[in-house]
């Protein structure tokens, strides 16, 4: 199957996890990608691996003028915009009474400000070429999660943000959608530390029946909404969480 040839995405996130099997799914169709990470380092292995198809861009995509500049290089570089994955993000875990204002501000602004930026910026060319966009969500954006408050609130406005923006270009043939995974094996769970005291017994509703699943299970589902498979779908929230949210 090459359901991206020809094709140009741009994926945050692309250092690691969801993003960097995402990039790597995505060139393995056809695609050309344009990597975004604030991980340099982590970028140049993922260009090692993928080659000529990949290109890349290392910053933080807090920084409004810096996503903007980033689509216009990913233009510039490979003719257009087809697809843009929004993967970037970063979870904490606190108890909400020791939440200072960097973490909230580093919650919000890699999980939502960014997307919205680099999401801003791209839509003029996605117009161009009937493109569209998956932003990647969380169950975290459905359920009322203990210990994470800032995070449930970013991801929640991601759903809601998605709507809004398949709404606002209904008209129009672009589209635009989310992914709510549940947990993955992933540096994000792999560094996840919550503060010793938490209670456990309310944890548990977070891991469900089905455990946790590996990275390709989103990436398969973020692949799906990015291609022509989906041409039906905007506005959509697609949760692949082993039925977490179901309940
Ligand atoms: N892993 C899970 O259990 C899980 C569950 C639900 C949703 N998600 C979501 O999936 C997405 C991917 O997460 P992952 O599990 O692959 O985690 P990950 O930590 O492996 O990847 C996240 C990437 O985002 C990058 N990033 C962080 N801050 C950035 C910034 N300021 N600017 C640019 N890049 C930045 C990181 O460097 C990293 O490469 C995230 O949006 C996350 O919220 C993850």
């Amino acid at each position: 199957m090459a359901r991206f040839t020809g094709k140009v995405a741009l994926v945050t996130g692309a250092a690691s996890g969801v993003g960097r099997a995402t990039a790597r799914q995505m060139t393995s169709e056809g695609a050309n990608v344009y990597g975004i990470d604030i991980d340099a380092d982590g970028l140049a292995v993922v260009s090692d691996e993928l080659g000529e198809q990949f290109c890349s861009d290392a910053f933080d995509i807090r920084d409004r003028e810096a996503c903007h500049k980033a689509v216009e290089t990913c233009v510039d570089r490979f003719g257009g915009l087809d697809v843009v994955a929004n993967i970037a993000g970063v979870v904490r875990s606190h108890h909400v009474t020791d939440v200072d204002e960097e973490t909230w501000r580093l919650i919000m602004g890699v999980n939502l400000d960014g997307m919205f930026w680099i999401t801003q910026a791209a839509i003029p060319y996605l117009k161009q070429r009937s493109g569209n966009i998956v932003n990647v969500a969380s169950n975290a954006g459905f359920m009322g999660q203990a210990y994470t408050v800032p995070y449930c609130a970013a991801k929640g406005a991601v759903i809601n943000m998605t709507r809004a923006l398949a709404m606002e270009f209904i008209k129009s043939d672009i589209r635009i959608n989310a992914v709510a995974p549940g947990g993955m094996n992933t540096a994000m769970t792999e560094n996840w530390s919550p503060p010793e005291d938490i209670d456990p017994t309310i944890m548990q509703t977070y891991i469900g029946y089905r455990g946790m699943a590996e990275p390709e299970t989103a990436v398969n589902a973020i692949c799906w909404m990015a291609s022509d498979e989906a041409s039906r779908c905007t506005g959509s929230i697609l949760s692949v969480d082993g039925g977490l949210t179901a309940a």
